[in-house]
């Protein structure tokens, strides 16, 4: 199983994608965790990209593309991207990735928020320093202050959650994400998941939309 994880920042793709990997047993792939997790280890890699996080700007697409290329599709067969493609050129290298593997997409799911949903999701978002479990102080809290559920370890708030970096990862999202919307769903493969209601309605809705497309 092949799967896109479309959506503005804050809609809820990340929460799904790791709930569906584990329900459907594939990887889960964001790109923005694999960022992330080369800037706390201070790589290469780490130290090209923190800018880009820090100010909530893309990273260069051929350098995303690489790493998508390399920590993915070479190591696994199914997977959901989360995060990637989130451009068009970005788009076209997966096409040409995937077309010289003999593999192509199984779908697309876009999850739709609007804005001041999403601004509210991103600035009351918790991770955990431990195993990056996600939590939200009002949506979502944890059953002990500041403590994750999972592992016991404590919640931080990530760098790129204040209010100013938010909007500009949205207009990022509008001006460079958006387009993807229309590419997917002339090919068919674009199906729209509502991710306004409460997670575990935007959960069921998911999977039966993954068991349907997984079914043929
Ligand atoms: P990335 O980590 O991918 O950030 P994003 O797409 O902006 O997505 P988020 O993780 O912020 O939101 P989400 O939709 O996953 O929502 P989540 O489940 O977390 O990328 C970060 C950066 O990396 C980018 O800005 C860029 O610099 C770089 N990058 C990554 N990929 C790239 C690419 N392909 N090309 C170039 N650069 C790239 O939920 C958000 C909050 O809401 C949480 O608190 C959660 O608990 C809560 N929540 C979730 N669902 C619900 C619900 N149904 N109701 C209420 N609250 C909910």
């Amino acid at each position: 199983m092949k799967l896109v994880f479309l959506g503005p920042p804050g809609a809820g793709k990340g929460t799904q994608a790791s709930q569906m990997a584990e329900q459907f047993d594939v990887m889960h792939a964001s790109t923005g965790d694999i960022f992330r997790a080369a800037v706390a280890e201070g790589s290469d890699l780490g130290q090209t990209v923190r800018s880009y996080l820090d100010n909530g700007k893309l990273v260069p697409d051929e350098l995303t593309s690489r790493v998508v290329r390399e920590m993915v599709l070479e190591r696994t067969e199914d997977y959901i991207l989360d995060g990637f493609p989130r451009t068009l050129p970005q788009a076209q290298m997966l096409d040409e990735m995937l077309k010289e593997r003999g593999e192509e997409l199984d779908g697309v799911l876009f999850f739709q928020l609007g804005e001041a949903a999403a601004v509210e999701r991103l600035t009351g978002r918790l991770v955990c320093k431990g195993c990056g479990a996600n939590y939200h102080k009002v949506f979502m809290p944890p059953r002990k202050d500041m403590i994750c559920d999972e592992c016991g370890a404590e919640l931080t708030v990530r760098s790129d959650s204040s209010e100013e970096i938010v909007r500009k990862r949205l207009e990022e999202y509008n001006e460079k994400t958006q387009p993807l919307v229309p590419y997917y769903e002339k090919r068919g493969l674009l199906r729209r998941v509502d991710a306004s209601p409460a997670p575990e309605t935007v959960n069921r809705e998911t999977k039966a939309l993954i068991s349907e497309m997984s079914a043929g």
